[in-house]
């Protein structure tokens, strides 16, 4: 096949406001959507701005929005559209604008902040852990996240609810609280840090009513919702309200 010219609209725009340009640009065989964008600053919008590194689907900076659906610039192959339709690309709805496509991404990482780090057992030196490789294989699949932040822009709990974001972590730091809290090696509950608790009373579990709209963005199809968040909520609930889970234990400990 040979090249053909696109329709596009994009955003443009900075803190005061902005709007949507038209373009008409020229698509070859095997582009992304991230080709089509440096095209346009190569020959009509030098000024456009884009924030992207790797062009590989690694780094997790070119997320924006196409056709209103969040996803990575450079992993959207061209084909997946028609050659009629106006393709639209705005930048994140969840963050607030820098300039163009590019975003503040800044509440996420406040976000990372807030969810204490991995607390090692206090009687084992560096080098003496041992993981079985199933535990080691759960948290590997969190440790795929490429940090793209497609989730955060995704759930609904801040996407139409801005005033949410003070008492909501979003899943992708659920998910580490989650990871942490599976994790065998991690000491904090024996070191006064209950992370089920934290989990609801900090980071917002209760807001997430588990619509999995993050699980389906997630370019590293990282299965947030049934993997962490759903695990998490088991977890946090067990431990407070469940009185039979509450017998049990007791039983078990004797
Ligand atoms: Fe992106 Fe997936 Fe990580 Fe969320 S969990 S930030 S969608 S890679
Ligand atoms: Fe939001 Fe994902 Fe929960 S989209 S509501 S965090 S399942
Ligand atoms: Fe790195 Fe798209 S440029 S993920």
């Amino acid at each position: 096949a040979t090249g053909y010219i696109a329709k596009f609209k994009v955003w443009r725009g900075d803190t005061e406001g902005g709007a949507l340009e038209d373009f008409e640009v020229e698509v070859n065989e095997g582009e992304v959507v991230l080709d089509i964008i440096h095209r346009l600053q190569a020959t009509q919008a030098p000024d456009l701005a884009v924030r992207w590194n790797c062009k590989a689907g690694k780094c997790g900076s070119c997320s924006a929005e196409i056709n209103g659906r969040p996803r990575l610039l450079c992993m959207t192959r061209m084909s997946v559209f028609t050659r009629e339709e106006t393709i639209t690309v705005t930048p994140l709805r969840a963050f607030p604008i820098v300039r163009d496509l590019v975003t503040n991404v800044g509440f996420n990482y406040q976000k990372a902040r807030e969810v204490p780090s991995f607390v090692p057992p206090q009687d084992l030196g560096p080098g003496e852990y041992r993981m079985m490789q199933e535990d080691v294989n759960r948290s590997q699949e969190f440790r795929k996240c490429i940090e793209c932040f497609l989730c955060q822009d995704t759930c609904h709990v801040v996407r139409d609810h801005e005033d949410n974001k003070e008492a909501f972590a979003g899943p992708r730091f659920l998910m580490r609280v989650a990871e942490l809290d599976m994790h065998p090696l991690d000491d904090a509950a024996e070191q006064g840090l209950d992370r089920k608790a934290t989990a609801q009373e900090e980071h917002g579990l209760g807001y997430c009513n588990i619509t999995k709209c993050c699980s389906e963005v997630c370019p590293e199809g990282i299965k947030i919702t049934d993997n962490a968040l759903i695990p998490l909520k088991e977890r946090a609930v067990d431990r407070k309200y469940d009185p039979l889970v509450w017998l049990g234990n007791k039983i078990m400990r004797r």
